[in-house]
């Protein structure tokens, strides 16, 4: 790993208690970037940000948000600047699923997940977009909005419509949003991972015995390295570092509006 490919990156990654957004955080913080920690669970971030810190590289900062505020999300974007000078990355990783077949949403379930995923990432969007703004063009580089998709962007799940419906919107987000950001030299782009070992998965993993869909916990991802990957196992989140914090980088300086499917094959499956 680069400790340098990120230098001069101030970076902020919602969701980085755990899971994901933690390991890209600390990923981003291990090639150079200072990283500021969004999450609901403002004390599990404060501890992450301390791991970051304990091993050098990159500075981290932590702050507690709910990414469906706009106030807490302009309140992130503060902290980030008044950390780091400035802001010119954001990855948008917050995010939540809970299955349900077609006929057993209600209003809280549509309510909760398109809120978390889909309004909060517009939201999270615009105010990062407004800082960049007012900062006005860097020289060299284009400032970068990364969004978090998923397999539900592209393919239709029969246990999880809300998700999907919500994940189609975060690829909407990054396609409309490489467009409408393009004259201020900031790029959209995203990744849509598959099954990636966290939390999140290891709640849906029991959710899915508790509404029928499975029989037995593990079970999902079983059915899905057998009958949807292409890679034959399932992924963790050291499998996903590597793609986000190549769209963090100059590497991917000349990409706008693409979600990159990082998900051992599934979308062409
Ligand atoms: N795990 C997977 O298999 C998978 C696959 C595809 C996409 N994704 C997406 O990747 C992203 C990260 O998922 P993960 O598996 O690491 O999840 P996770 O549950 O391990 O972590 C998500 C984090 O988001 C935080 N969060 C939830 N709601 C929030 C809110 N309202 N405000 C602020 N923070 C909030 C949680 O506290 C948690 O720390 C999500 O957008 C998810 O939809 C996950």
């Amino acid at each position: 790993m680069d400790p340098n490919r990120l230098k001069g990156k101030n970076i902020l990654i919602t969701g980085a208690a755990r899971g994901m957004g933690a390991a890209n955080a600390e990923a981003f913080a291990a090639q150079g970037a200072n990283v500021c920690l969004g999450d609901l669970d403002g004390a599990e971030a404060e501890k992450m940000a301390d791991k970051i810190n304990a091993a050098g590289g990159g500075k981290a900062v932590a702050v507690r948000m709910d990414v469906t505020s706009r106030a807490d999300n302009a309140a992130a974007v503060a902290t980030t600047v008044e950390a780091f000078g400035s802001i010119n990355v954001a990855v948008f990783n917050a995010g939540l699923n809970k299955p349900r077949f077609f006929m057993d949403i209600d209003e809280d379930n549509w309510d909760l997940i398109m809120n978390v995923n889909t309004k909060a990432m517009w939201l999270g969007m615009q105010e990062v977009a407004r800082q960049m703004i007012k900062q006005g063009p860097m020289e060299d580089a284009p400032y970068k909005l990364i969004n978090v998709g998923s397999i539900a962007s592209r393919k239709p799940l029969v246990d999880v419509t809300v998700y999907c419906t919500s994940k189609y919107g975060c690829l909407a987000l990054t396609e409309c949003g490489a467009l409408g950001l393009a004259e201020h030299n900031i790029t959209v782009n995203g990744y849509a991972p598959g099954v990636v070992v966290t939390p999140l998965w290891e709640q849906l993993d029991k959710d899915l015995v508790e509404i029928g869909f499975k029989e037995r916990e593990g079970q999902a991802y079983d059915d899905i390295v057998r009958n949807n990957l292409v890679i034959k196992r399932v992924s963790y989140p050291r499998d996903i570092t590597g793609t986000a914090s190549f769209l963090a980088s100059a590497d991917s300086d000349y990409m706008t509006g693409q979600m990159i499917s990082i998900d051992g094959g599934w979308a062409t499956t």
